[in-house]
């Protein structure tokens, strides 16, 4: 069974009592991640690409363990995370780190950043406490950021540097997986790069995975080994990064693929499909893009198409790829 993810939604006053009286949508959920198998292999990356508010971030959220599924198994080295004696558990939370878009958002502004890297590596008696400065210097060396400036604030570094800053607070805890939610996203282009650099350098010394989640499709290319596409919910095509962007196999996929350059210096990032993304709290039968699909056949509006083999490694859900 798959992951599945619903939040309930309140209304606001207001439109609870229109809805007692008929008018507007009734209360009810957004069905964030649907029957989602995701399987992470050690060292691998994966890149999570979809539209906003497709479910990346929630599902990402899951597989960090920073919020449960509604239903469905998260396994750590095989194992469920839910029935793991303490020190699986433990294993498990330490073992998968998330790095978001905003590290700016994710420091304490008050808190020198030699603090907050060798915080976690000292509450969680990674490090002894005489070992501390050494290992807070490590982390920053491996980040590229020179340990001298460990009595620093946040608001005394870059973008870019920020970023290293909170990676190196994310090793700290020597994991085995990172999570990153757009965590180059916020910086320039030539930031960027650097910064994937670094990405690729710690997964080749230090054979982390990644789940990739991210809007530039430039970055995935980059980056994954495969890649999920994901719409409303739902992963729509899975296949080898090099596959997926020459050969995709989903209408979903090729309309994501069908970018132009952006103004910001060029970086490959997908334009708005035409017509809008349906609601999430009521997503369309069938095939949730038919309303969007310029392949769209009859069945599509009543069918829900199943994941289909299309090349080793290569899956599509679309009625066209029986
Ligand atoms: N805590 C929450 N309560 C209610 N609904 C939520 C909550 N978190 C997310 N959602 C809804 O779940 C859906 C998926 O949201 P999510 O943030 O995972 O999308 P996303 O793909 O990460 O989007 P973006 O690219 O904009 O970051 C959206 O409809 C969103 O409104
Ligand atoms: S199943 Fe139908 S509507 Fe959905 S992507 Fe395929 S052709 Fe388009
Ligand atoms: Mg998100």
């Amino acid at each position: 069974m798959g992951i599945e993810k619903r939040f309930g939604v309140h209304p606001s006053a207001a439109a609870a009592w229109m809805a007692r009286f008929g008018i507007g949508n009734p209360p009810g959920e957004v069905h964030a991640v649907r029957h989602v198998e995701l399987l992470l292999h050690a060292g691998e990356v994966v890149g999570l690409v979809g539209e906003s508010g497709c479910g990346k971030s929630t599902l990402g959220r899951i597989a960090a363990g920073i919020a449960p599924p509604s239903e469905g198994e998260i396994r750590y080295g095989g194992e469920n995370v839910l029935t793991m004696d303490r020190a699986g558990r433990r294993a498990f939370e330490l073992g998968v780190q998330m790095v978001f878009q905003n590290p700016f958002a994710s420091l304490n502004p008050r808190i020198r950043v030699g603090d907050a890297i060798g915080e976690a590596p000292r509450v969680h008696g990674i490090v002894a406490k005489a070992e501390l400065d050494d290992c807070v210097a490590g982390l920053m060396q491996r980040v590229g950021l020179d340990p001298s400036y460990r009595h620093r604030f946040p608001h005394q570094f870059s973008g870019g540097q920020r970023q290293r800053i909170v990676i190196a607070r994310a090793l700290g805890v020597r994991p085995k997986v990172l999570v990153c939610d757009e965590a180059v996203a916020a910086l320039d282009v030539s930031v960027q790069a650097q910064v994937l650099n670094l990405f690729m350098d710690l997964r080749r010394d230090m054979g982390l995975a990644y789940l990739f989640i991210s809007h530039n499709l430039a970055v995935v290319e980059r980056i994954a080994d495969r890649v999920l596409i994901m719409y409303l919910g739902r992963i729509v095509e899975a296949a080898p990064a090099r596959e997926l962007f020459i050969r995709p196999a989903h209408p979903y996929t090729r309309a994501l693929l069908d970018e132009v350059p952006s103004l910001d210096g060029g970086s490959r990032t997908y334009v708005p499909i035409k017509g809008e993304l349906p609601s999430p709290m009521n997503p369309p039968g069938g095939c949730a893009f038919h309303p969007r699909c310029p392949h769209a056949m009859p069945v599509c509006a009543t069918e829900s198409p199943q994941p289909k083999t299309v090349a080793p490694g290569h899956w599509s859900a679309c009625h066209l790829n029986s």
